[in-house]
């Protein structure tokens, strides 16, 4: 079978979509020309676990461009765009496991199905590809000279897989590249996470008590994104440095047992485990909501409000309701996984143009390079970064200025002082 998903027939719909996606992707058009001529992937064979989104069926395009074959299952279960899935299993020909909503064994069932068509590159968001071949099913290993990994999350398991001596191939870490996680943990969630918690809620911001839970790279493209939208911004960190930033912002920084009493919307971005736990639901107010948008499910420890609950039923698509034994509700979106995906589409195309080309250019690396490189994580090369950088200004239409030879030189000596 080359395809287990929703229903094929939603193939139109989804090639429409992907066209979208398309005309908002400049950068990574000009890789597929090149792609087209060059043919750097001939041959290769990539297993990708991405979300199944229009930006990811645009990247398949681009792949195939370049010569490989690609096959694709979710890293997300609830991230799919079942018409994406059908648009790529029918129109382009790329194998496709993923099903918007499938339960954890179908989902590591699909993961298996790609790694058993024995790729030689995976792509990954969030390391489930790696982990399942050093974890469950080390046999996968078979021809792999190497991968690449997109989000932080992936990027942290990696580096530690690697530091123990056991990861088995080298990896390109595309969240490494400036042209990545500037604009896409930034921007990009930041923007699509308030669309997936407004889409799943239809919430008032203005004047609603925001809690942000983690003031990394994520965390600070929602905050700017809900100050914006004139509500009351409250972060909450573990880091020194990053609660300063915060506060030197504008947002008031308090723990998260102070900030669970006063929040209307809570979302953790963290990467952290139980972030929002058990003592935190119990102080919450009637009626608070809980989401996540920084990786898996964990952030949120739903088994403890489960146990704190009398009562659970889904009222809204990705909104459930908790009755605690007090009767207070509190509402946890899209299960407590990414709600910018499950809630809403994702990032917008215009910054995963940018995380996709180093995906792309990624790969080309990884393909003629592998051979040099050890077991280890490596960030994208400069010069590909700053390459994606100045492709990405040109197609806004946006020019810079250069160094004239005199500011070369004098930005490059030390001998000129006051
Ligand atoms: N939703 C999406 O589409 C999307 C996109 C990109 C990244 N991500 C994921 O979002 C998460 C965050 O990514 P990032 O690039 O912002 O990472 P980051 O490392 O820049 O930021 C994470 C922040 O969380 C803080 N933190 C850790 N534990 C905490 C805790 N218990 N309480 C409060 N703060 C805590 C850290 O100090 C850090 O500042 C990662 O899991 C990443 O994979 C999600």
């Amino acid at each position: 079978m080359r395809y287990h998903i929703k229903d094929i027939k939603l193939a139109g719909k989804g090639a429409l979509r992907i066209e979208w996606a398309r005309n908002n992707m400049p950068v990574l058009a000009l890789v597929e020309k090149r792609f087209k001529k060059e043919k750097p992937l001939k041959g290769i064979k990539i297993a990708a676990c991405l979300h199944v989104t229009t930006e990811t069926g645009v990247l398949a395009e681009v792949l195939k461009a370049g010569g490989a074959e690609v096959a694709v299952c979710a890293s997300n279960p609830l991230s799919t765009q079942d018409d994406v899935a059908a648009s790529l299993a029918k129109n382009l020909k790329v194998t496709v496991f993923a099903i918007k909503g499938e339960d954890t064994k179908t989902y590591y069932q699909h993961i298996k199905a790609v790694l058993a068509l024995k790729p030689d590159v995976t792509m990954d968001d969030g390391a489930d590809l790696v982990s399942t071949i050093h974890q469950r099913a080390p046999e996968e290993h078979g021809n792999i000279i190497g991968g690449t990994e997109e989000t932080t999350t992936g990027v942290i398991r990696l580096r530690a897989l690697a530091n123990e001596g056991k990861l088995r191939y080298p990896i390109v870490a595309v969240n490494d590249a400036k042209t990545k996680h500037f604009f896409d943990n930034r921007y990009g969630t930041g923007q699509s996470t308030l669309d997936g918690i407004i889409r799943a809620t239809n919430k008032l911001i203005a004047g609603s008590c925001l809690v942000i839970c983690g003031y990394g790279w994520c965390g600070r493209g929602v905050a700017m994104r809900a100050k914006g939208m004139a509500a009351r911004v409250v972060v909450t960190e573990i880091d020194p440095l990053k609660a300063l930033e915060a506060t030197m912002d504008g947002y008031e920084v308090m723990t998260i047992k102070d900030a669970a009493k006063i929040g209307d919307i809570f979302v953790t971005l963290t990467g952290d485990i139980n972030v929002i736990r058990r003592e935190h639901f119990i102080a919450m107010k009637d009626g608070a909501i809980v989401s996540n948008s920084g990786h898996f499910n964990v952030e949120l420890d739903i088994p403890a409000l489960e146990k704190l609950s009398k009562k659970k039923k889904r009222i809204r698509e990705f909104v459930d309701e908790y009755i605690l034994r007090d009767g207070r509700k509190i509402y946890v979106l899209g299960e407590g996984r990414l709600i910018n995906l499950a809630a809403a589409e994702g990032h917008p195309a215009q910054v995963m143009d940018m995380s996709f080309a180093n995906q792309a250019l990624g790969v080309e690396y990884m393909v003629k390079h592998y051979e040099e490189l050890e077991n280890n994580v490596f960030t994208v090369p400069q010069a590909i970064d700053e390459n994606i950088a100045a492709l990405k200004l040109r197609s806004m239409g946006i020019k810079i200025d250069t160094l004239t030879p005199e500011q070369k030189k004098y930005l490059a000596s030390w001998e000129i002082g006051t």
